[in-house]
């Protein structure tokens, strides 16, 4: 079977990585391999591709992808927050740009069979990487009432995230929920008929992101990331990042908020008294968005933001 999925925004990447040949450049999301296929084409002759990602299915198919290319790419079934040990193993001190197209692959939706998607009758388990120990199944059939209220709201900011959590775990007493169906259903059953119809999305779609985030830890090894990018680029080099929610991008704009402008002196003092060093500058202050063509054509751009910063 072939790996469904298509690029997100890849005019606007490719612009705003500013690659050159000879370019050492990290993709941190291989996916499809649709962005790290581009981006070796504009670094040769003479770059380095260093292809990143967790789930070891996008490794193989990256592997034939990017065949072609084998003698100028490294590839590494590994989680993006430990870019930093990568390079220092592979003797590299600093890279020339970074992508992160961050979430989950069509593939991985469609042909994953670990119950990403609601749509879908398979197992509860979600994890990216199957080598980690936390799935789906034991969030929902062993976590107390408390923390799936709580997992739900803050992950997904689902308004009924009480009430699922109650059926649920009034569910589970009687018997475990297996499959991404089951408790899609329960979910559907819940949720008041007013709200279940005025929506735009099917009424599991904020409870199955809330589940796939928590399973995989989504926002803490965004947040570790951002903490090290600095110490990652050369000077010049670019860091574009493609989020899809708003809790990603919070995480991303305040992480280069901080890099761009930490300054602690009063807003009056004329000049910067307290020390502090820009390491970063974003290259446009609002995020990019995918334009209506696009959208057209490959819906999951709908909600993608670009942030693009330069390493000064
Ligand atoms: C949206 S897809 C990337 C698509 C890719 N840019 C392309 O052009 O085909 C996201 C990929 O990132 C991977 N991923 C998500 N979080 C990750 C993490 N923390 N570390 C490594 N890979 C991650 C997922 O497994 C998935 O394959």
């Amino acid at each position: 079977m072939g790996f469904e999925h298509t690029s997100v925004m890849p005019q606007e990447v490719h612009e705003h990585q500013n690659l050159k040949p000879g370019n050492i450049s990290v993709d941190c999301t291989l996916g499809g391999a649709g962005h790290a296929l581009a981006t070796i084409k504009a670094i040769l002759p003479g770059g380095t591709l260093i292809g990143i990602d967790q789930d070891l299915n996008a490794i193989h198919h990256a592997k034939k992808i990017l065949h072609p290319f084998k003698e100028n790419t490294l590839l590494f079934h590994s989680n993006f927050s430990d870019l930093p040990t990568i390079l220092n193993s592979n003797g590299i001190k600093g890279v020339n740009s970074i992508l992160l197209d961050l979430g989950f692959s069509l593939n991985q939706l469609k042909n994953g069979n670990r119950g990403f998607s609601f749509n879908k009758n398979e197992p509860l388990d979600m994890r990216m990487d199957i080598r980690n120990d936390l799935t789906a199944f034991e969030i929902v059939n062993s976590f107390p009432e408390s923390e799936l209220t709580s997992i739900f709201f803050k992950f997904g900011e689902e308004k009924f995230s009480r009430r699922i959590a109650k059926k649920i775990v009034e569910i589970r007493k009687n018997t475990p929920i297996h499959t991404s169906s089951e408790l899609a259903q329960i979910i559907i059953d819940i949720i008041p008929a007013k709200y279940k119809f005025k929506q735009r999305i099917h009424p599991a779609t904020r409870v199955f992101q809330a589940i796939r985030i928590a399973v995989n830890r989504e926002l803490e090894q965004l947040e570790k990331f951002m903490q090290t990018v600095p110490s990652l680029l050369l000077k010049g080099g670019r860091l574009c990042i493609i989020s899809f929610h708003s809790l990603e991008d919070r995480i991303v704009k305040h992480a280069l908020r901080k890099f761009e402008n930490n300054c602690t002196c009063p807003k009056d003092l004329p000049i910067c008294l307290c020390g502090f060093i820009p390491q970063m500058k974003s290259v446009f202050r609002k995020p990019l968005v995918a334009t209506k063509e696009e959208i057209k054509f490959n819906p999951m751009a709908r909600s993608a933001k670009l942030r693009v910063a330069q390493k000064i």
